[in-house]
């Protein structure tokens, strides 16, 4: 039985606690917020009486923790996931990573030298449709021209409202993610234009069309908007893929559609844990010797990357390579980092992280 501390009891810690209690082989220990009346009051919802503490250090000090999840905003991710790993106990974080791709490096960093695995939940990728989707191009050599729209109309109100890029930087992740899961390759390059439909209701950019090109020469097309009235996509998006010899199509729920020289045929789907089951399933067995994590920090940031990449290119009108983006990350993560993790990164023999 492992003990869970959780950090962040927003409505996605809240999706959290009820996720690690449909398990019987973890336990919730205790519940850290900054707002400790948010952590009891989401334990009190579901009649749980458990410690609550104002801050990661505390919970660490008073008892016992086998894991931390990190389900604090963005901006905290770096320093709560530090916090864990520097006490030796493994975080599995809510997307993005951190909230830049210098501060995800130094993370990176921190993993390796403290020894301590630090992986991403990207729900997204754990679905029965898009396990389907992918295998489904297999039999072709997997998919070489690959497009997703996403087309939504969400009021959140709050802070997606006035964030600068809501879509690239709080959703898009998703999709791009997915598409690294799917062609199971790494960005080499992305152009981006991002823009605010007249009719926006958000202060940044709303909307956004890009195209990235992978090591194995796939390209990944991307259009999305998050102020779309009307014949919206599913929140996973609405996919295409085209192979040598076969064509597949997902509807971002549980439709996928392949059709090779023959009649079009709707593909069976797998069983498979969904979402942050998914997730804590995959993060657990790495835990127990099995494989790391495919949400496992040197390969997760390179989702993050997309999302800096395809900022970076709208910023500057032209495309971005990922090799000058991960450089002048690294540059930035070596002069912030602490000394000690300065010199993990100054060590690497590049600038980007792979897989471990
Ligand atoms: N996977 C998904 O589909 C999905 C969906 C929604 C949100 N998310 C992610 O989950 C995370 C949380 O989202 P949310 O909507 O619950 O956010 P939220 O802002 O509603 O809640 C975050 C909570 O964290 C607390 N917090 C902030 N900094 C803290 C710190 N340093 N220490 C302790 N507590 C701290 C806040 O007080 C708040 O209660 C974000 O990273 C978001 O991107 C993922």
């Amino acid at each position: 039985m492992r003990d869970v501390v959780l950090v962040g009891a927003g409505p996605m810690g809240e999706a959290w606690i009820d996720t690690v209690s449909r398990r019987d082989d973890v336990r919730l220990a205790a519940v850290v917020d900054l707002r400790p009346d948010a952590a009891r009051d989401a334990l009190g919802r579901r009649g749980m009486e458990l410690p609550v503490f104002a801050s990661l250090d505390d919970a660490l000090a008073a008892g016992s923790a086998d894991i931390v999840l990190n389900v604090t905003i963005p901006a905290a991710h770096l320093a709560v996931s530090s916090t864990a790993l520097r006490a030796g106990v493994p975080v599995l974080s809510e997307k993005p990573l951190t909230e830049t791709l210098a501060e995800g490096l130094e993370l990176t960093a921190l993993s390796e030298l403290t020894g301590t695995l630090v992986a991403t939940s990207q729900s997204r990728r754990f679905s029965r449709g898009i396990i389907a989707f992918r295998d489904a191009l297999r039999p072709y050599g997997g998919a070489a021209q690959l497009s997703a729209r996403f087309f939504q109309n969400p009021r959140f109100g709050g802070f997606r409202d006035e964030m600068d890029s809501p879509l690239l930087r709080d959703m898009a992740i998703h999709t791009f993610d997915q598409a690294r899961f799917l062609l199971d390759d790494e960005p080499t390059r992305v152009y981006c234009e991002e823009f605010s439909p007249p009719w926006s209701w958000y202060r940044g950019a709303a909307a956004a069309d890009a195209v990235f090109g992978f090591a194995g020469g796939a390209r990944f097309s991307y259009s999305g908007s998050w102020c779309a009235d009307g014949l919206m996509t599913s929140w996973n998006g609405d996919w295409h893929a085209s192979a040598a010899g076969g064509s597949a199509t997902w509807d971002g729920e549980t439709t996928v559609r392949v059709q090779a020289s023959d009649e079009p045929r709707t593909a069976e789907l797998p069983d498979a844990a969904e979402g942050l089951d998914g997730a804590l399933d995959e993060f657990l067995t790495a835990l127990d010797g099995g494989a790391p994590p495919s949400g496992e920090v040197h390969a997760n940031i390179w989702s993050l990357a997309m999302v800096e990449g395809a900022v970076a290119s709208s910023a500057t009108g032209r495309p971005v390579e990922f090799a000058e983006l991960f450089a002048d990350a690294h540059a930035r993560a070596v002069a912030a980092a602490p000394s000690e993790v300065a010199a993990v990164l100054r060590a690497w023999s590049e600038p980007a992280p792979r897989r471990a």
